[in-house]
């Protein structure tokens, strides 16, 4: 009896798996069209991902957005779905008897990258659950598949920043390369409190492309070009050369479309407030902008602005000297 009882019970087993957020310094849509991006780690914000044994013959998800069953997900979530079967695959494991529960401090839909960390996160949740090394690569296009249904076309930027510990400079077919970081830099990120539809996004350059490709062709050069000067001014921990270059990457994406009323806004009212530059980050029509300052004081009073001219939430960032 009590014996008995001990047999049947399943000794319980549990696996976290982590990403943090990223944010896109310059370079967003640019990257779709193979033009060179930098993006950095947020660490600030991050998805977690608890995978444990249950009883019975099915893989149950617990999050936000949903509660039940994997074969019941809903439609927008199908790609997360495919990439929990797409591990199990890889792992040789079975698709049942398992609960995945997610919790996640990233506000969805903005531009930081969720799509991508929640999808790091259940890999590497798993991966560790089943007590398997998990190599970048197989991370990687395990997480596409998750991001090629959130995004549609997506350049890889997102999995890339949310999965790397440093600065990254990204180009679609090269290889990832560090970015160096002459001396610190501060920024504001404000989340509009929209989201915004990346998907849509990134569709919508690719009609007017290809109605005019030349003009789009035009910024999205420009945009690749400034990412190098960017770059540069990193390295020498030259804010100012920094921010000019942000400023005018915010005029293309503008000229693209991809910016809207809401985030000019508050573009202005971080320049107003004493940033050197501010730019909508990530997909845009919605979601969130980044502004640079000088220092944590003026990021205060940045942040502050932004807060008084209707940003949903604001965070202050630093990128350290590396
Ligand atoms: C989205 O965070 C970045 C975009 O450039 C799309 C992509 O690169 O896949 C807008």
């Amino acid at each position: 009896m009590k014996v008995g009882i001990a047999m049947l019970e399943t000794p319980q087993k549990v696996a976290v798996g982590r990403a943090h957020s990223k944010l896109i310094l310059i370079g967003e849509h640019a990257v779709v069209y193979g033009q060179p991006a930098i993006a950095f780690p947020f660490k600030q914000i991050e998805v977690k991902v608890i995978v444990k044994n249950i009883e019975g013959n099915t893989i149950r998800i617990e999050s936000p957005f949903y509660q039940g069953p994997l074969e019941q997900i809903p439609e927008k979530m199908e790609g997360l779905g495919d990439c929990i079967l797409q591990t199990l695959k890889v792992l040789e494991q079975k698709t049942s008897g398992l609960e995945i529960q997610i919790s996640s401090s990233i506000p969805i839909g903005r531009g930081l990258g969720s799509s991508a960390a929640i999808a790091i996160a259940l890999v590497r949740g798993l991966f560790a659950f089943f007590n398997q090394e998990l190599s970048n690569s197989q991370l990687m296009t395990l997480v596409e598949r998750a991001e090629t249904f959130a995004h549609g076309t997506p350049s890889g930027i997102d999995m890339m920043a949310a999965s790397s510990a440093n600065p990254i400079w990204f180009q679609k077919q090269h290889v990832v390369e560090h970015v160096k970081i002459g001396a610190p830099f501060h920024f504001v990120v404000a989340d509009s409190g929209r989201v915004g539809d990346t998907y849509a996004a990134v569709k919508s350059i690719r009609d007017k492309y290809e109605i005019k490709p030349e003009k789009i062709e035009e910024s999205i050069t420009l945009l690749g070009k400034l990412a190098l000067e960017v770059r540069q001014g990193l390295a020498a921990g030259d804010s100012q050369q920094v921010g000019d270059k942000l400023n005018q990457a915010q005029q293309h994406l503008a000229l693209l479309g991809v910016s809207d009323p809401g985030l000019d806004g508050l573009v202005d009212t971080a320049r107003t407030a004493g940033a050197i530059a501010a730019k909508l980050t990530g997909g845009g029509r919605g979601g969130c902008i980044l502004a640079l300052v000088e220092n944590e004081q003026l990021g205060k009073k940045v942040a502050d602005a932004l807060i008084q001219a209707g940003a949903a939430q604001t965070w202050q960032y630093t990128i350290a000297k590396c």
